[in-house]
């Protein structure tokens, strides 16, 4: 069959590089791709979001089976668009990635449906948003409604940032149409986690935990970032916490979503705060997560195929998904400047030299410029590699990192360290 992956980060290589594995894929495509990705697949210079020509390349390439990675392409339609025209393709529709899409549907999809959040108000006038500040007790919570890149949340410590966070937000409009409105919420406490699953509408599959580090240093110091290093599986998550989110959160997100007539097909993705009364949900997000996609991919020891075409056919209860017992760590290798401004086009070397098969280089901001590999983003690659335990996956990836060179290369030295995972069971 011919599979087309939409987007151009790691998680897409990752995603590429295991639809690879399947006997039944002839040709993969992927738009736009990176220089990684490229060594797998045909890549087709389409923006993500360009959901008509995207369906046009589909129709023209006979694709059998069209794999979404970023959430800017779900919220654009593309699911709608494609299904309407006989299309498979593996992600939510428009209605069901307003999950992700406005933080303001789902906190009211979290409240109907009795899953576990925070308290929360939705305002949609700066000047209200700030009357109700004043009166309002710190910490708080101030989020844009729509996606902002990742930076639409300020948590508030007291009341003069969240003035600033309703003045960036709707006054200045600094995420544009993304703080039409808000959401002001109580601050919860404890350590967060993600738990993951596919859906299909109406049955679902959990798959492994990984854990991300946010923050661009060690240490979990300075601004946040798109992600620096994950592991899998997450220690903290055990068994019992894990039942516990199952129960209160996903099932019935999912049953709610399925009784309120937008099935939810694709990934499931919650982001969660183990605080002392349970878990409570964050936020929903309708995508793989990235990197953590990298660091859960290596595990899979099935045909993701068979995975995604069970889901498009709403049959996922007759898959199993076995998962390798090793644990895998990604670090993140970034420009030098991000999660701010950094400088594009550095020849990469030494990736030839890494010859471990239980190590992956996965791409995300590179480009094939005349032959050379040179940097083209903040998240340039992700290294992962598989270990009997966290700390030998760890001692890998770093292994392989310490053979790469860039110009300004930078990454964090503690990802999956024993302080992190520590740090992050006893909070
Ligand atoms: P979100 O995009 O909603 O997950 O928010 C991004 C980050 O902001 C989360 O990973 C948390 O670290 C933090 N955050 C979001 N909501 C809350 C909350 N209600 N209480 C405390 N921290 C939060
Ligand atoms: N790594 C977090 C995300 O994909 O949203």
């Amino acid at each position: 069959m011919n599979v087309l992956v939409i987007g151009g980060g790691g998680r897409e290589h990752a995603l590429c590089w295991k639809i690879k594995e399947s006997p039944k894929v002839k040709r993969i495509y992927c738009a736009p791709g990176n220089a990684g990705i490229a060594g797998i697949a045909e890549c087709v210079d389409i923006k993500v979001d360009d959901v008509e020509l995207l369906l046009q390349f589909a129709q023209r390439k006979q694709i059998d089976l069209t794999i979404v990675g970023p959430e800017a392409s779900l919220v654009a339609g593309i699911v709608d668009l494609f299904e309407s025209k006989g299309l498979k393709i593996f992600g939510p529709n428009q209605v069901a990635a307003q999950l992700e899409g406005s933080k303001v549907f789902a906190k009211e999809f979290m409240h109907r449906r009795n899953i576990p959040t925070a308290i929360y108000k939705v305002f949609d006038q700066a000047k209200d948003a700030l009357d109700f500040l004043k009166a309002a007790q710190f910490p708080l919570v101030v989020k844009a409604d729509g996606i902002a890149a990742g930076k639409g949340v300020y948590v508030c410590a007291d009341l003069k940032a969240a003035q600033v966070a309703i003045d960036d937000i709707m006054v200045k409009k600094i995420f544009g149409a993304a703080g039409n409105r808000v959401v002001i919420e109580e601050c919860l406490q404890g350590p967060e986690a993600s738990v993951l699953a596919i859906c299909d509408g109406r049955h679902f599959l959990v798959i492994p935990t990984a854990q991300d580090h946010k923050r661009i240093f060690d240490d979990d110091m300075g601004p946040n970032t798109g992600g620096m290093g994950t592991f899998s599986p997450n220690t903290l998550v055990n068994v019992n916490v894990l039942e516990q989110i199952i129960n209160r959160v996903i099932e019935p997100a999912v049953r709610g979503m399925y009784q309120e007539g937008n099935p939810f097909k694709g990934v499931l993705f919650a982001g969660l705060m183990l605080t002392s009364d349970g878990p409570k949900a964050l936020e929903f997000n309708v995508r793989f997560g990235d990197p953590e996609t990298q660091s859960i991919l290596p595990r899979l020891d099935s045909d993701i195929i068979d995975i995604f075409m069970a889901t498009c056919e709403g049959r996922l209860n007759e898959v199993t998904a076995h998962w390798r017992q090793e644990a895998c760590v990604c670090v993140v290798i970034a420009s030098g400047g991000y999660p701010g401004k950094y400088e594009n086009g550095f020849p990469i070397h030494g990736l030839d030299e890494i010859k471990d098969h239980e190590t992956f280089i996965f791409h995300a901001g590179t480009k094939n410029d005349g032959g050379v590999l040179v940097t083209n983003g903040g998240r340039v690659l992700g290294v992962s590699a598989l270990g009997q335990t966290l700390e030998a996956a760890a001692a890998k990836a770093y292994n392989a990192v310490d053979q790469i060179e860039f110009d300004h290369m930078f990454f964090r030295r503690d990802i999956a360290s024993k302080i992190q995972r520590e740090k992050i069971v006893k909070q």
